[in-house]
């Protein structure tokens, strides 16, 4: 994902400093190009050559320290002003007053000064460094010129003490990274809504009726959406998925609880996808008590009702000239073009069903996969989709969900217009 792109590491003097190995390895593999600034501290922590290596860049720590086959660029200024996106990890409380304070006095702060990136400082200290006013006041200073910081997490510290001062791991780091870099901006002031994950419906306290669905597409759509500049609300069941960097979740759990969600956030929306698998039928009672079986039971029957179709209630609201229409005047949207994507999973018929559902729901797309086809489904990082519109059919090769994501978004975009 962030293949050409220049990744600016500062890396500091802290005993977290260690942990900057994996994520200029990750960001490395993610494709970008990356160079590595150090203090003098930081080199006590984890040699400047660990990061040559893995990087194939020189590393900085001395600002003097020229490149000597190229004296038109000045170091600290073309590797400032040449990044994508500059990280600052681990930032001890003494760069962190010193960016604050624009004091540049050393490799990383000054680097740092003329960079024109989005850039990232991931605080790591005591937890009552973190704490005193001074480092607050500093911190607070940077978010008001718009440096991005980064939560540091909480546990048992390297100093002997528990709470709040960690780097996060390495992949936290290299998300907020992506976040930042990866993608053009190019959905910036759109609002986009996707819901995802499966339901679960109650049969009594202890028991529900749910389905296979990880929830990884629709997290793939609200990642990426994000990532391109997007205001991104997801709207999920039951999932061990985590939220994406620049997302607003709400967490639910029955069909009925989605459905309520969705048609609340609807209105303000300019684009929809609706990749989650929510249950078509629901117990028609919840039972107040653990249902207790009888020694005599041979079987059992659960009375069920249909759910609320969400889709096709959104696909209605809003009518075929993408404006809503619907008697209900507060969910009036008028002059908004609105595009509605839904998903199909199917395990047999799968464009003709799907094609049907294009129709029946009001859709603008609708996103087939198949159950059955390797590579594609519910819990794999991969799928195989073909995106139907009402002109076109369209079939995707096997790719990432984040690819498929971005591929949706692109046609989404098309669409707009
Ligand atoms: N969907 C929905 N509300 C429901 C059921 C489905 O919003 N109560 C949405 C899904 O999120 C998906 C699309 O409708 O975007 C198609 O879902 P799918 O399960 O493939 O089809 P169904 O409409 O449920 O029809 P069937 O079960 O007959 O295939």
């Amino acid at each position: 994902m962030l293949k050409g792109k220049n990744i600016l590491l500062g890396v500091t003097g802290g005993i977290a400093a260690y942990k900057m190995a994996d994520v200029a390895s990750l960001l490395v593999k993610q494709g970008a190009d990356v160079h590595v600034v150090m203090t003098e501290n930081a080199t006590k922590f984890i040699p400047a050559e660990t990061f040559q290596v893995l990087t194939k860049n020189k590393v900085y720590v001395d600002v003097f320290d020229e490149n000597t086959d190229d004296y038109v660029n000045v170091p600290h200024i073309s590797l400032g002003t040449s990044a994508d996106c500059v990280l600052i990890a681990p930032a001890t409380a003494d760069v962190i007053g010193k960016i604050a304070n624009g004091i540049a006095d050393d490799m990383v702060t000054t680097t740092v000064l003329p960079a024109r990136c989005p850039i990232l400082i991931a605080p790591s200290m005591n937890v009552y460094m973190l704490e005193n006013p001074i480092v607050q006041d500093n911190i607070a200073k940077l978010k008001k010129f718009g440096y991005t910081i980064i939560e540091p997490a909480s546990g048992h510290l390297a100093c002997g003490y528990d709470g709040k001062g960690k780097l996060p791991q390495p992949e936290v780091l290299v998300e907020n990274v992506l976040y930042a870099a990866a993608k053009e901006k190019d959905l910036a002031g759109k609002k986009v809504l996707v819901d995802a994950g499966p339901t679960q419906e109650a049969i009594d306290p202890v028991r529900y009726i749910t389905n296979h669905s990880s929830g990884k597409m629709g997290y793939a759509v609200a990642r990426v959406a994000a990532m391109r500049g997007a205001e991104v609300t997801l709207v999920s069941g039951p999932t061990n998925l985590s939220t994406p960097i620049g997302v607003k979740r709400i967490d639910v759990v029955s069909a009925e609880d989605m459905y309520n969600a969705m048609v609340d956030e609807a209105l303000d929306s300019d684009i929809i996808v609706m990749s989650a698998a929510v249950a078509d039928f629901t117990p028609e009672t919840v039972a107040d008590n653990k249902i207790k079986k009888s020694g005599d039971d041979e079987g059992m029957v659960i009375p069920l009702v249909r759910t609320k179709d969400i889709l096709k209630t959104l696909g209605t609201m809003k009518d075929s000239s993408g404006t809503f229409d619907i008697t209900d005047d507060s969910l009036k949207m008028e002059d908004k073009k609105q595009i509605i994507v839904g998903f199909s999973m199917e395990t047999e018929n799968l464009l003709e069903n799907s094609r049907k559902k294009l129709d029946s729901k009001n859709a603008d797309m609708i996103c087939a996969n198949s159950l059955t086809t390797e590579g594609a489904g519910y819990q794999v990082d991969t799928n195989i989709v073909t995106m139907i519109t009402k002109n076109e059919m369209i079939q995707l090769p096997l790719l990432s969900k984040d690819e498929v994501a971005d591929r949706i978004l692109d046609k989404v975009k098309q669409l707009m217009v």
